[in-house]
C-alpha cells in the first residue's frame, strides 16, 4: 500500500502546509481587525445618522465634538440656520460624493432646450442646433424621446413651431411648453426679439400637439414648473432684455392664465422646479445698470401657491445662470453646470462643471461630484431613478452664436445621513475656492 510510510519529503510538505495554515490565520486576524475597525467607523457614522432621524428640529449633536480632534469642528443635523449656536456651516461629510458616467449622446448638437422626465423616459424638446460657425441659432421644433434603460432616442411629433430658451412642465401625461423664443434673437428684424406668448401642449399618450391660450406676457429665457395641476412660469427677460420678476400661472381646468405676486428678485436665465409644496427659483442673471458683465445670481427664492407667499432660501454655493436643474429622490434639487463670464467680459462665456444638491428638508446645500463635461444652456431630467444631463453650450469667446454639445451624462448618487459639519470660531466660505476657479 502506498502512502502509509512517510518519506522525509512528505514531512517537509506537511510542515510547509502547517506554516501556510499559520500564515493564513494571521492574515485572517489582520482582516478581522480591519473589518472591526471599519465596523466601528460605520457605527460612529450610524450614531450620527440616528441623530439625523430624530425629528426635523434643528439640532446640535452635543457630546459628539470628540469625533474630530479639532475643537472648532462640530456636527449638526437638519439645520438651515447658519447662525445656530454661533456656528458657521462648513459643509457636509458627503461633499464631493456621487459619480458621473457618459451615456449615448444626443442625435444632434443641442443647447437652450428643455428636458422632461416621464417614468423611465425623457422628452427633449426644441433648442438650438448651432455648430459655433453660424451667425444665427438654428432653432428647432424637434422632440426626442430618450429611453433611460435602452439608451436610445426616438424622434416624436415635432412642436408646431420651433422654440428655444423656454420653460416646460409635466402634469400627468401632458407637457406644457411656455415662454421663450421661436426664432434666433440674433435676427434683429424679429419683432420682440423673437419672443412668443404661444403655449403648446403635448399629449404623451397620443404623441400629438395642440395650442393652448397665449400667456399674458412675453417671458424669454424663463423657467417653468408644475405643482398641484398648474403650470407656473417665472421671470426671464422681457423685450429688449429687461429683467422680469413676473410670475404667471396657467390653470388647465379653467384654461386660463393669471398673474401671481412678483418674485422678489428679477432675473433671466433662471432655473425652477417644484418640490414638496413650493416652486423653487434658482440663480439667473441680473445686471440692471449694464455695468457688471458677470452679474450671475446665487439667489434662491420659493413660492408657496397655497399662501401666495415668497420666501428667501439659502443662496446657491455658486452663482450662475442657464444651469440644468432636476429633482432627485428624497426631496432634493440638483443644480449642475451653468454659465460664467471670464475676465468679467460679457462675450467671454464659459461653462461650469459645478454640481450642487439642495436638501429641501434641511435647507442645506451640498457640493457633489462635478460633471465631467462642463456646459451651460443645458437641461437635465430624472427618469427611471437616474438623473441625465443632455447637451448644452460650450466655451464661447466672442462668437455671436455659441457652439453646442451632444453629450449625455448620468449622475449616480447614493442617499446618505443628513449630517452637516459646523465650524466654531471661524468663518468658513464653502464657495471661496469656486469663486477663484472657473468651475
Ligand atoms: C443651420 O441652418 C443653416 C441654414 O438652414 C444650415 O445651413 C446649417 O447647416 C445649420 N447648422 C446646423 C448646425 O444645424
Ligand atoms: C467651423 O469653422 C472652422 C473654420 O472655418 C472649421 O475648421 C470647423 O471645422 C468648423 N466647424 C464645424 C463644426 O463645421
Ligand atoms: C431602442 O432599443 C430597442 C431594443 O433594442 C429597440 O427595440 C428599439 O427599436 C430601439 N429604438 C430606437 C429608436 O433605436
Ligand atoms: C413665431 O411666433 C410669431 C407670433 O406668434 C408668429 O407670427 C411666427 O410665425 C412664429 N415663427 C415661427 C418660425 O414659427
Ligand atoms: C426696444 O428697444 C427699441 C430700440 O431702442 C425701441 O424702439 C422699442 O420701443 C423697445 N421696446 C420696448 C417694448 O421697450
Ligand atoms: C417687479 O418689477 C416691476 C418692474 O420693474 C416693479 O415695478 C415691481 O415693483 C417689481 N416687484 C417687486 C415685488 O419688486
Ligand atoms: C480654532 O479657532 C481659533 C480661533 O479662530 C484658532 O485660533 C485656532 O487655531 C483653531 N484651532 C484649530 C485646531 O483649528
Amino acid at each position: 500500500m502506498k502512502g502509509m510510510h512517510m518519506e522525509p519529503s512528505d514531512q517537509l510538505g506537511r510542515l510547509h502546509q502547517e506554516l501556510m495554515e499559520v500564515k493564513r490565520s494571521v492574515t485572517r486576524s489582520q482582516w478581522l481587525a480591519a473589518v472591526l475597525t471599519v465596523l466601528v467607523v460605520i457605527l460612529a457614522i450610524a450614531l450620527i445618522a440616528v441623530g439625523a432621524t430624530q425629528g426635523r428640529s434643528i439640532r446640535h449633536l452635543k457630546g459628539r465634538e470628540g469625533l474630530i480632534p479639532n475643537p472648532n469642528v462640530t456636527f449638526a443635523t437638519g439645520s438651515g440656520d447658519r447662525s445656530l449656536y454661533d456656528l458657521t456651516y462648513g459643509g457636509s461629510l458627503f461633499r464631493g460624493s456621487g459619480f458621473w458616467a457618459a451615456k449615448r449622446p444626443l442625435q444632434t448638437m443641442l443647447s437652450d432646450h428643455a428636458a422632461v422626465g416621464y417614468n423611465d423616459v425623457v422628452f427633449i424638446l426644441g433648442g438650438s442646433k448651432s455648430d459655433g460657425n453660424s451667425t444665427t441659432e438654428n432653432v428647432t421644433s424637434e422632440v426626442w424621446k430618450y429611453d433611460s434603460v435602452l439608451h436610445n432616442y426616438t424622434l416624436m411629433a415635432p412642436m408646431p413651431e420651433p422654440r428655444y430658451r423656454f420653460g416646460a412642465a409635466l402634469i400627468e401625461n401632458t407637457i406644457y411648453v411656455v415662454g421663450g423664443r421661436n426664432v434666433s434673437d440674433n435676427q434683429q428684424s424679429q419683432p420682440n426679439d423673437g419672443m412668443v406668448k404661444t403655449m403648446f401642449i403635448y399629449d404623451i399618450v397620443s404623441n400629438t400637439w395642440t395650442r393652448g391660450p397665449d400667456a399674458p406676457e412675453y417671458q424669454g429665457d424663463t423657467c417653468a414648473a408644475a405643482l398641484d395641476g398648474r403650470v407656473y412660469m417665472i421671470g426671464g427677460y422681457g423685450v429688449n432684455y429687461t429683467y422680469l420678476n413676473i410670475t404667471t400661472v396657467y390653470d388647465p381646468e379653467k384654461k386660463s392664465w393669471s398673474r401671481l405676486p412678483d418674485m422678489p428678485t428679477p432675473r433671466g436665465d433662471l432655473m425652477c422646479a417644484s418640490i414638496a409644496d413650493e416652486i423653487y427659483v434658482l440663480g439667473g442673471y441680473y445686471d440692471p445698470t449694464n455695468q457688471k458683465p458677470n452679474s450671475f445670481s446665487s439667489k434662491m427664492e420659493s413660492f408657496n401657491p397655497k399662501t401666495a407667499v415668497w420666501t428667501t432660501r439659502p443662496d446657491l454655493l455658486t452663482a450662475r445662470g442657464d444651469a440644468a436643474i432636476a429633482v432627485l429622490e428624497g426631496n432634493k434639487l440638483m443644480l449642475v453646470g451653468g454659465e460664467g463670464h471670464y475676465r468679467d467680459q460679457d462675450n467671454y462665456k464659459y461653462p461650469k462643471h459645478v454640481n450642487e444638491v439642495y436638501y429641501v428638508d434641511d435647507q442645506t446645500w451640498v457640493q457633489k461630484a462635478m460633471i465631467p463635461t462642463a456646459r451651460f444652456r443645458t437641461a437635465a431630467a430624472t427618469a427611471g431613478g437616474l438623473t441625465f444631463v443632455f447637451g448644452g453650450a460650450d466655451v464661447c469667446i466672442q462668437q455671436p452664436v455659441c457652439p453646442t454639445l451632444e453629450n449625455n451624462e448620468v449622475f449616480l448618487d447614493l442617499d446618505h445621513p443628513h449630517v452637516y459639519i459646523y465650524l466654531k470660531n471661524e468663518a468658513y466660505n464653502d464657495n471661496a475656492k469656486l469663486t477663484t476657479y472657473p468651475l
